[in-house]
């Protein structure tokens, strides 16, 4: 165990800080491994304190400290005190200036937190308290100033880049040279940046719609630039649909993103200066694929309303981390909806809300959207708080209408802008602008858990009444013992016997887009329609407007009538999946009782019709042609069948590649497109289906498939297909496989983003010996352990197979322990993330568990361990009731 448990930091405790800091001067003499800062602030003892405080207390980590100097007096070491988290300075004015300088270490800093290197570029990482590891300040984000920043360094660094405008520059006597910037807004220091290199860029320009220019740039390393076209393509179209949408305009004058290959995130949203890792910028034809590329499109536009959901109005303290990261993931997939194809965004989103927040929330990790307490915040950068946070942003549009949400956006701004506020304010202005009552509904800030409805619907022939019982629950969680009904709005439609929408009278329903609206509220309560001239079939939770699970007694019957007949593609999407869910998990019960698995005729036409349904949009047809996940198979029962759950999904897969292989092979050469790449919705839809297609066919196991995926992969001439091949072959044993991993090796190697899906098409293989395989590619001397995309793509992937990470000898989990315990050292993040892994430990059987037991007290047990992993590593141990 860590010597003392670490500290555990709680919201009731925040209290204001103790100064407000007037304006901040930075200096930067950058050095790789002793960059000197000098700052210069102006404070003023925080006058809203009840008690006086003359002690000032500033954050700093990792730094050194070189001097402190006072209203221009130099302080002796007996005036001041620092130790490995603080500086205290005790006896100080009212208001003073205050100068310090010390140093850092950029190479040393492979936790790329704070200021460091990624490759030969200096840049910075500061949310949520990496500013602190850079100089010594009130680093809390209600601690908002100006910022002016020098930059000086070697020429060697031609570009010098910091927040908001430059306002000078020059050259030293000693051959260096300087430029400065100056931030007009106030900010919190988790969004400053300091980015420094020899960088390659494109400009581009946006004229916003009050008429300003603004001046767009992407910086990236040298070679690259032409692979920034489509990030600056999205910049733009963000930029419109903000100002159409939320009627948001950009406020600097200058715009800047720059792509790093170290990232420990996907990007961050840093005033004016977003930094980015470089799988979420860069993109082309040969070396992206579509997913990547509608990532990319994603992320920008992510940073980009940032600006105004985050930094004009920021967050009082990390407990309202969701304050800006719900509402930006909201307002991410909105603009992406209105993109593309607004049923498959959603589809896309709750596959991944079900994938991977659903098991956050059942697992030992589980928190709510604001949770009261933390070791460490950045673990708690997780789906829960920006895909759970999304989805409580969702729900409070839907509650208020679309109109109203708007207008409760407006006020959000012209209460809060240019100030550090809570949820609680956000809720507040939602409530002051449309009038409507959200206090039962705060509760989904507080409570963890996912919500379980339960529909029980009876029809009376006599009377003509037809009833809706439902009951609401939410299982107990590893955070909360005790659990209250919410507030939740369920959208739904009520369907004939024809499949034909009927129209409802009913005071408790109100009409939306996709349907009627009912507001639960009670742990249980009853809706009677009357005039109903038979028993309607319901359509249940329309686009997923709530993210719970619903119960309902359907027959399969029911599911297969809903598939086809839904007007809600949403809807007609999942009822395919919970036919198949059910079916598999059919097929597990046979299995464990020893039977032959066999799959219901029903089942198969309901995919034929499916399959063969040509009206139905491509990109949607794709999505329904996947079976659901091995995760989310595991999530159906409290006890988790590892080997089962692999083999049933395996088993219908492979039926339905034998019974259909007519069907995708006449797809897939209908869909084989021979003309140039283009990311459009068609073109992807088509990309889509036709790869879905051509996976069943390998999995029939013909020869004749594989070798024409292997031609697919040598003929492909963009990523898209390339890569859809390449995933095909390798699941499987054969010389085709090894030829396309040997091939994809040599051309791609020297790209560390295209290596990436290298690693991780083979550490998610279903073929045996996937830990062998991994142990040596380990070895490879294009693998970088500082670069977190390259440990993620390999250590990540593994955890996501399921049948090898959680092999019964446990195998898995020995190596995966070694691996965070070695990794803690080099990038506690990374670690931390990758100890997600053992989330299932409670849930397993008694040989999983005792393997997981051992080797999470292997790792809680090691010397210096970071709280990140430490955090993460108890909470599962603890999780065996
Ligand atoms: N605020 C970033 C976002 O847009 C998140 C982020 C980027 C981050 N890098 C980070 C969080 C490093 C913690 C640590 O979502
Ligand atoms: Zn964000």
């Amino acid at each position: 165990m860590l010597e003392c448990i670490p500290e555990r930091k709680y919201l009731k405790d925040y209290s204001k800080p103790s100064h407000v800091i007037k304006s901040l001067d930075l200096c930067f003499e950058l050095d790789d491994r002793r960059t000197i800062v000098t700052s210069k602030m102006e404070l003023i003892q925080n006058l809203d304190l009840t008690e006086k405080n003359d002690t000032l207390v500033l954050n700093g980590e990792n730094i050194e400290l070189l001097w402190v100097e006072v209203n221009g007096e130099k302080l002796s070491e007996e005036q001041y005190q620092v130790d490995e988290k603080t500086l205290t300075i005790p006896r100080l004015p009212e208001s003073f200036t205050l100068r310090i300088q010390n140093t850092n270490d950029p190479v040393g800093n492979t936790q790329l937190d704070g200021l460091y290197k990624s490759g030969s570029i200096f840049c910075s990482q500061n949310e949520p308290q990496g500013f602190r590891r850079i100089t010594y300040f009130l680093d809390r984000p209600d601690v908002m100033t100006k910022y002016r920043t020098k930059i000086i360094a070697s020429k060697e660094y031609p570009v010098l880049l910091s927040n908001g405008n430059p306002i000078g520059h020059g050259d030293l006597e000693d051959g260096r040279h300087w430029v400065e910037w100056e931030d007009p807004f106030l900010k919190p220091s988790y969004l400053f940046a300091i980015v420094a290199g020899d960088l390659g860029s494109i400009r581009d320009r946006f004229t916003t719609r009050s008429g300003r220019e603004i001046d767009l740039r992407i910086y990236c390393d040298k070679g690259n630039e032409e692979r920034c076209w489509h990030a600056m393509d999205s910049l733009k179209k963000s930029m419109k649909w903000d100002e159409e949408v939320f009627g948001l305009e950009y406020d600097l004058d200058i715009f800047m993103i720059v792509a790093v290959d170290s990232f420990n995130m996907g990007a961050m949203e840093n005033k004016g200066l977003n930094i980015f890792n470089t799988s979420c910028i860069l993109a082309d034809p040969k070396t992206a694929t579509d997913m990547n590329y509608a990532r990319v499109e994603t992320v920008v536009a992510h940073e980009y309303f940032h600006n105004w959901t985050g930094n004009r109005v920021t967050c009082r303290d990390w407990f309202q981390l969701t304050l800006k990261e719900g509402l930006t993931v909201f307002r991410d997939q909105e603009f992406s909806s209105d993109m593309h194809s607004r049923p498959v965004k959603r589809i896309e989103d709750v596959l991944s809300l079900r994938g991977r927040q659903f098991p956050e929330d059942a697992g030992p990790n589980s928190h709510p959207i604001q949770p009261d307490s933390y070791i460490q915040i950045n673990n708690f950068y997780t789906a829960t708080v920006y895909e759970k946070g999304a989805e409580i942003i969702r729900m409070i549009q839907t509650l208020l209408g679309a109109k109203n949400f708007r207008k409760g956006i407006d006020k959000y701004f012209e209460l809060y802008d240019g100030q550090a506020v809570t949820t609680e304010d956000f809720v507040y202005a939602m409530e002051a602008a449309s009038g409507i009552d959200l206090s039962h509904f705060r509760s989904w800030y507080h409570q963890s858990g996912t919500p379980e409805v339960h529909v029980h619907p009876s029809y009376d022939t006599d009377s003509k009444k037809y009833t809706l019982k439902i009951m609401q629950n939410t299982p107990i969680t590893a955070d909360q013992e005790e659990k209250e009904p919410l507030h939740i709005p369920l959208c739904m439609g009520f369907l004939d016997e024809k499949g034909k929408e009927l129209r409802m009278k009913h005071p408790d329903l109100h009409k939306n887009d996709y349907g009627y609206l009912l507001s639960l509220k009670k742990a249980e309560e009853s809706f009677v329609f009357e005039g109903l001239s038979a028993e309607p079939t319901l359509s249940l939770n329309r686009h997923f407007l709530a993210p719970i699970k619903v119960h309902m007694p359907y027959s399969k019957a029911d599911r297969m009538f809903l598939m086809a007949n839904d007007s809600d593609p949403f809807n007609r999407w999942e009822s395919g999946q919970r036919l198949a869910t059910e079916l598999m998990m059919d097929l597990l019960d046979m299995r464990q009782s020893g039977q032959t698995l066999m799959v219901h005729p029903g089942y198969l036409e309901a995919y034929e019709a499916l399959l063969t349904d040509e009206k139905l949009d491509k990109a949607l047809k794709a999505v329904a042609l996947h079976l659901p996940s091995e995760g989310e198979l595991m999530q159906q029962r409290p006890f988790i069948d590892v080997e089962g759950i692999h083999h049933v999904r395996e088993f219908l897969s492979k039926e339905l590649a034998r019974h259909f292989q007519r069907d995708f092979e006449s797809i897939y050469s209908a869909e084989r497109n021979e003309g140039t790449y283009e990311f459009d919705a068609k073109h992807m839809a088509q990309r889509s289906l036709k790869n879905t297609c051509l996976s069943y066919l390998v999995r029939t196991e013909q020869p004749a498939y594989r070798e024409l995926a292997y031609q697919q992969y040598q003929s492909a001439d963009n990523m898209t297909d390339q890569y859809a091949a390449l995933v095909c072959l390798s699941h499987l044993t054969s010389s085709e496989t090894d030829q396309a991993l040997e091939d994809f090796y040599h051309r791609w190697h020297q790209d560390k983003l295209v290596l990436c899906k290298w690693l991780s098409v083979q550490a998610m293989s279903r073929a045996p010996g996937v830990l062998e395989r991994i142990t040596k590619l380990m070895q490879d001397p294009a693998y970088d352990e500082k670069i977190p995309n390259l440990v993620r793509a390999l250590l990540g992937s593994f955890i996501q197979n399921h049948a090898q990470f959680h092999v019964n000898t446990g195998s898995g989990y020995v190596f995966m322990a070694d691996q965070i315990i070695h990794l803690d050292a080099v990038n506690p993040q990374v670690a931390a993330r990758l100890t997600a892994g053992f989330e299932k430990y409670a849930k397993l059987d008694t040989i999983r568990q005792q393997a997981m037991e051992r080797e999470l007290q292997r790792i809680v047990n090691t010397q210096g361990l970071s709280t990140n992993v430490f955090e993460i590593a108890s909470n599962c141990l603890k999780s065996r009731g």
